[in-house]
C-alpha cells in the first residue's frame, strides 16, 4: 500500500499509519481540508467573484492555450464566445459533459478541473477599448537575457486549463476548443506539469526540475497577501482593473540541463540564495526562516551573494510582489538534438524549462521591476532563457446567471 492507494481508499485525512511493503509509513493526520481523497469526484468551484486557477493549489497539469480570433471578430462575436466558454467551462469543472461533447463518459472525472479565461489587447479593441488597463502590452523586451520566439508570444484569449488527470485534461481541452473553433484559430500551446496527486503532503512547496524548492515566498489567502498583490485591494500605486480580475504574465523559460550538470551543489545553492535540501536560505535552517540578507561571513562578504536570485528578485518596493504558479515543461527527448545514433551524448539532451506564470494586479508595477533586476543580474541567467513572452487580463469571475467577461458589455 501506499499512501496514494490509502488514500484513493478513502482512509485520507486523519488514517494515521499505514502499513507498507514491510515498514510503518505515518503521516501527519492534520492534512488540509482541500486534499480531496478521491480524485474522480474531486471539484474546485466554478463561479464565484474570481476565477479558480490561480489563488487555488495547482493541479499537476496544466494546459497554456492562446488563441488569435479571426480578422473580422464583432463585439457579438465575442459575447457568444465567452457564453459559450463559460457554459461549457462551468460543465466540465462540475464533472458534467457540454452539450458538444461525443465522448459525455470522459466528462464524469473532474479531478480538480479548473479553466481560468485571459484576455490579450484585441478582446479590448473590439468590444471596450476604453476599459483596456494600461499595463495591458508586450512587456518591455528584457535585451540581456531575451530570445523570445514568436511561436510562444502573446495571443488574443487564453485558456488556462488544469486538473490532476491528464485524460480529464485533453478531454476538457478538445471540447472547450470545439466550442471556440468557428471563432479564430490556436497561436500557442505549452504543456506542463507539476509532481502527481499525492506525491506531495499538502501544503509541501514543489520543486522545479532543477531540484530546486520552488515556490516559498509567495503571497497567499491564510492572510492578506493574496487579496493585496494578487487582486489589487489596498495596494497604493498600482492599476488594478476590475474587483475579482488580476493579470498573468506568462513567460516560457528554457532551463539548460546540461550546463546545469556542470555546477555541484555549493555552486547551485550560491546561486539562488537557498539549499537544496530543504529550500531554507543560506542564514537560516528552515525553508520559512527568513533570509537575512545583510549577514556576512568571516572574510565580510554577504552570506546570499549580490548575484544571488532571491536577493535580486526581494522586493524593493512594497508592490513588488507576484504570486508564482509555475509548470515544468519537458519535451520528449526525441525532439532534443544531439544524442548519436550510438547513443553517446554530443550535445543537449533536454528540452527542459518552465512555464512561468505570475499572476499580479499590475504587472508592470509588480512583475516588470523584478524581471528588470534579474535581467541585469541574476546568477540563474546561466542556465535559464527567456523564449515565450505573453500578458493576459484576467476577468473577474461570475454567476450562474452570467459570463465570465460579461462587465465589458455594459
Ligand atoms: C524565488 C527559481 C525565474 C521571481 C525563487 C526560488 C527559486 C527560484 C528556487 C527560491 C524559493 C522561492 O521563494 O520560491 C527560479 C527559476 C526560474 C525563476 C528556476 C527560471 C527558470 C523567476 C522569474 C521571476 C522570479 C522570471 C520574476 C520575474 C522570484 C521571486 C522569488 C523567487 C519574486 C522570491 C524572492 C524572495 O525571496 O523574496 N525562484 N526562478 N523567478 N523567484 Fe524565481
Amino acid at each position: 500500500w501506499s499512501r496514494r492507494t490509502a488514500i484513493a481508499a478513502g482512509l485520507g485525512a486523519g488514517a494515521g499509519v499505514v502499513a507498507g511493503a514491510g515498514s510503518a509509513y505515518a503521516y501527519a493526520s492534520s492534512q488540509s481540508p482541500e486534499y480531496t481523497p478521491n480524485l474522480s469526484t474531486a471539484t474546485v468551484g466554478f463561479y464565484g467573484d474570481k476565477q479558480a486557477g490561480i489563488d487555488t493549489p495547482p493541479p499537476a497539469y496544466g494546459q497554456f492555450i492562446a488563441f488569435d480570433l479571426g480578422e473580422n471578430t464583432t463585439k457579438d462575436a465575442v459575447a457568444r464566445l465567452l457564453r459559450i466558454l463559460t457554459q461549457d467551462a462551468a460543465q466540465l469543472t462540475a464533472g458534467q459533459a457540454p452539450i458538444v461533447d461525443q465522448e459525455p463518459e470522459l466528462a464524469a472525472v473532474p479531478a480538480n478541473l479548473t479553466v481560468t479565461v485571459g484576455f490579450g489587447e484585441r478582446i479590448f479593441d473590439i468590444v471596450a477599448p476604453e476599459k483596456k488597463p494600461d499595463w495591458l502590452k508586450p512587456l518591455p523586451a528584457f535585451k540581456q537575457i531575451d530570445r523570445l520566439d514568436d511561436a510562444w508570444n502573446d495571443g488574443d484569449l487564453l485558456l488556462q486549463l488544469c486538473a490532476d488527470d491528464r485524460v480529464t485534461l485533453a478531454h476538457a481541452q478538445r471540447a472547450l476548443l470545439k466550442g471556440l473553433r468557428s471563432f479564430g484559430s490556436i497561436r500557442w500551446v505549452q504543456e506542463g506539469f507539476r509532481r502527481s496527486y499525492g506525491s506531495e503532503n499538502p501544503g509541501e512547496t514543489t520543486r522545479n526540475l532543477f531540484g530546486q524548492i520552488d515556490g516559498t515566498i509567495n503571497p497567499t489567502s491564510a492572510d492578506d497577501t493574496m487579496n493585496q498583490y494578487v487582486w489589487g485591494q489596498n495596494l497604493e500605486g498600482v492599476q488594478a482593473w476590475e474587483p475579482g480580475g488580476t493579470s498573468l504574465v506568462i513567460r516560457r523559460i528554457h532551463m539548460n540541463m546540461d550546463t546545469w550538470d556542470l555546477s555541484d551543489r555549493p555552486a547551485r545553492e550560491d546561486a539562488v540564495g537557498r539549499k537544496l535540501s530543504n529550500g531554507a536560505p543560506l542564514t537560516g535552517t528552515n525553508e520559512h526562516d527568513v533570509a537575512d540578507l545583510g549577514a556576512t561571513n568571516e572574510l565580510g562578504f554577504t552570506v546570499i551573494a549580490p548575484y544571488a536570485h532571491i536577493r535580486r528578485a526581494a522586493p524593493e518596493k512594497e508592490a513588488e510582489r507576484i504570486l508564482r504558479r509555475p509548470y515544468n515543461y519537458d519535451l520528449p527527448v526525441s525532439h532534443a538534438s544531439g544524442i548519436s545514433q550510438h547513443g553517446d551524448i554530443t550535445g543537449g539532451i533536454s528540452q527542459t524549462g518552465l512555464i512561468f506564470c505570475s499572476y499580479q494586479a499590475d504587472p508592470i508595477q509588480q512583475f516588470v521591476p523584478i524581471q528588470q533586476r534579474l535581467a541585469e543580474l541574476d546568477m540563474l541567467n546561466t542556465w535559464t532563457t527567456p523564449i515565450g513572452s505573453a500578458v493576459f487580463a484576467i476577468p473577474a469571475g461570475c454567476r450562474e446567471d452570467q459570463f465570465i467577461g460579461q462587465s465589458l458589455f455594459s
